[in-house]
């Protein structure tokens, strides 16, 4: 059984150190998430991750048990917790997405994003990451975007 998660959170640091705590969270969250059979992306913007994790239940739950204890983030909220028969990001183990440095993806679509959370998910769990999908589908992104 395979099953998504997806969650925001505050990051607790300085701003300054953001980018590099996102890459350095993803570097090693690739070699772990490989090892497991675990794909995603992690969205890193004025003090929040929103973070997609998908995989076999059994490593997506303990991976989220120690995701819940690392302080560099607090006060997670899961938007998105479903069992999916295919995986929507299965090119990634998990990619870095910096909203701050990357001006390259839609805007449009990052407002929707923004809007569905600010009304406490007036969308289904599906249009939810179907948001997130078209913002990595954003023309141009590829280049950011490497698998
Ligand atoms: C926002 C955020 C997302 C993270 N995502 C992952 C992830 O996808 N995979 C992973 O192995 N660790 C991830 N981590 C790191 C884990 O929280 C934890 O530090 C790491 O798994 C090591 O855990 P351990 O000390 O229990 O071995 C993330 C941390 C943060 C703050």
């Amino acid at each position: 059984m395979l099953k998504l998660v997806v969650y925001v959170s505050e990051y607790t640091g300085n701003e300054a150190d953001a980018a590099t705590d996102l890459n350095n969270i993803c570097r090693h969250a690739s070699e772990f998430n490989a090892r497991r059979n675990i794909s995603g992306v992690l969205f890193y913007e004025n003090y929040h991750f929103l973070q997609a994790i998908e995989g076999p239940q059994l490593e997506i739950d303990g991976l989220m048990e120690s995701i819940r204890m690392d302080s560099r983030h607090r006060n997670i909220d899961i938007l998105v917790e479903m069992d999916i028969s295919s995986r929507y990001f299965s090119r990634w183990n998990m990619q870095p997405i910096n909203l701050e440095t990357s001006s390259l993806f839609e805007t449009k679509v990052l407002k929707k994003l923004r809007d569905a959370y600010m009304h406490n998910l007036q969308i289904s769990d599906a249009s939810f990451v179907m948001l997130i999908q078209d913002i990595l589908n954003t023309p141009g992104a590829e280049e950011i975007l490497k698998s």
